[in-house]
């Protein structure tokens, strides 16, 4: 009962409004309702480009340019508001009853990246205490330990293989895992879950995928529940170790409560790993599809970086997020009326001629490529961004060093999914 009543607040409603403004040609509910776009998102961005700054759409306004999604981002009038929220106010009791017994969500409070201050502001600080420049610089050496291990494996397979299951998606599984504090021979453990966290970031989501995210969710909800006590009995030196004992000296030494532990670990399961997936997933079709550009990072080590700089411009992994107006604002000379859902492209952002000279050449040696928004802005900005430019550069540098003559093969296939954009399968040969 519960159930129903929130997958039909929350989805159900919001499915038939869009798929009525999609017939009347809204932008926005083009977005949510046709896959078409999720496919090719880019003609799409264009349009919206071509629309202005910011568009009014019917339930929502909606920027492909990257000075309104940064400004949008980091200002002061917009906060982050539930995803899932009830479209109409007479909805939100009903909805606060239909969720009470539900697990712990990525993308809903008490998880970090769906609060606004001073929550977040506490929350933040408690978790950026471990995860420091210096405890992820220390991961590298783990990181090409790690890789070299993968393409040991990967060699064993060819001489055609799928580079996403048997590398892409293995190596920041296995990063997210020592974060964790889970072992090798439990790393499966973890990717059972996998399935419920993409699934997580869509709405207007139909009944099915609705009660699969959940299970899933559940399902890592009692699992890390276990594990924590694990890791209390006996820490490690991982990350989540360090969150279970880490106290706040300024607030009184306050710690992560069990709910907001369990919200962080589901957390960096759900930010950091599909997300690192696809940077080296399309990373690698990029340079397969430019050989030139391959060349020179070959020839050049120093431009890995822009290697993947370049590919998260051009292929944001997290295609958009959005924002709420905490009060009556002005964005781009436009009214926004307080409430209302700001949807930023970030894949668009990166792609902005105001920005990027010539948007969709591939050139791993554009100066600016560091300016791309696909790690967000202002206060959530990316808390995983130096781990998985240290995963990107040490993982593609790895494999395009073991295997000098990689090839791409026929069958390669895109995600399907509307916020996070990658490769599915894509065969190569290793040569
Ligand atoms: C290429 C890989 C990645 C991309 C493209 C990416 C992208 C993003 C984006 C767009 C956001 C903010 C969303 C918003 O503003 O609404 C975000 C937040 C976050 N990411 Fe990442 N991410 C990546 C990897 C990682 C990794 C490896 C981790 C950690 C293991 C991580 C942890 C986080 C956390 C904890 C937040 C929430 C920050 C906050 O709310 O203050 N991410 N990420």
């Amino acid at each position: 009962m519960r159930g129903t009543l929130r997958w039909g607040v929350q989805h159900g409603m919001p499915r038939l409004a869009v798929r009525r403004g999609a017939r009347a040609g809204d932008l926005q509910s083009l977005l949510l309702a046709d896959p078409a776009t999720w496919r090719e998102p880019y003609a799409f961005h264009e349009r919206v480009r071509a629309a202005g700054p910011l568009l009014t759409g019917r339930f929502t306004c909606m920027s492909a340019s990257h000075a309104v999604v940064r400004e949008v981002l980091s200002g002061a009038d917009f906060g982050v508001g539930a995803l899932h929220d009830a479209p109409v106010p007479a909805l939100r009791r009903p909805l606060a009853w239909a969720s009470r017994e539900r697990p712990t969500h990525p993308v809903e409070p008490p998880s970090m990246l769906a609060v606004d201050p001073p929550e977040h502001t506490r929350y933040r600080r408690l978790v950026s205490k471990v995860f420091t420049a210096r405890a992820v610089e220390g991961l590298r050496p783990r990181v090409e330990e790690l890789a070299a291990e993968l393409l040991d494996e990967l060699a064993g397979r060819g001489p055609v293989v799928d580079v996403v299951e048997g590398y892409a998606l293995r190596l920041p599984l296995a990063v997210v895992a020592e974060l964790l504090g889970v072992p090798a021979h439990r790393r499966e453990e973890v990717r059972r879950f996998e399935a419920g966290v993409a699934g997580s970031l869509e709405v207007a989501a139909g009944w099915r995928e609705v009660r699969a995210v959940d299970a899933a969710l559940r399902g890592f909800d009692a699992w890390v529940g276990e594990h924590l006590q694990r890791l209390r009995r006996d820490p490690g030196d991982d990350l989540l170790s360090g969150l279970v004992t880490v106290t706040d000296d300024e607030h009184g030494g306050q710690r992560l409560s069990e709910r907001e532990l369990r919200a962080t670990a589901g957390l960096l399961l759900a930010a950091g790993f599909e997300t690192t997936v696809n940077l080296l997933g399309s990373a690698t079709a990029l340079l397969l599809q430019h050989p030139d550009q391959l060349a020179a990072a070959r020839a050049d080590p120093d431009l890995w970086p822009g290697v993947v700089e370049e590919s998260l411009r051009l292929e944001a992994p997290v295609q958009l997020t959005s924002r709420r107006a905490l009060r009556d604002t002005v964005v781009a000379g436009q009214p926004v009326r307080r409430g209302t859902r700001v949807v930023l492209l970030l894949g668009a952002a990166g792609r902005d001629p105001d920005v990027f000279t010539d948007p969709a050449r591939f050139d791993v040696r554009r100066a600016n490529a560091r300016e791309h928004l696909a790690f967000s802005g202002g206060r959530h900005f990316c808390l995983g961004a130096p781990l998985a430019r240290l995963e990107g550069q040490v993982g593609l540098r790895a494999l395009f060093e073991r295997f000098p003559a990689l090839q791409p093969a026929a069958g390669a296939q895109r995600t399907t999914t509307r916020v996070l954009r990658g490769w599915r399968r894509l065969p190569v040969r290793l040569g």
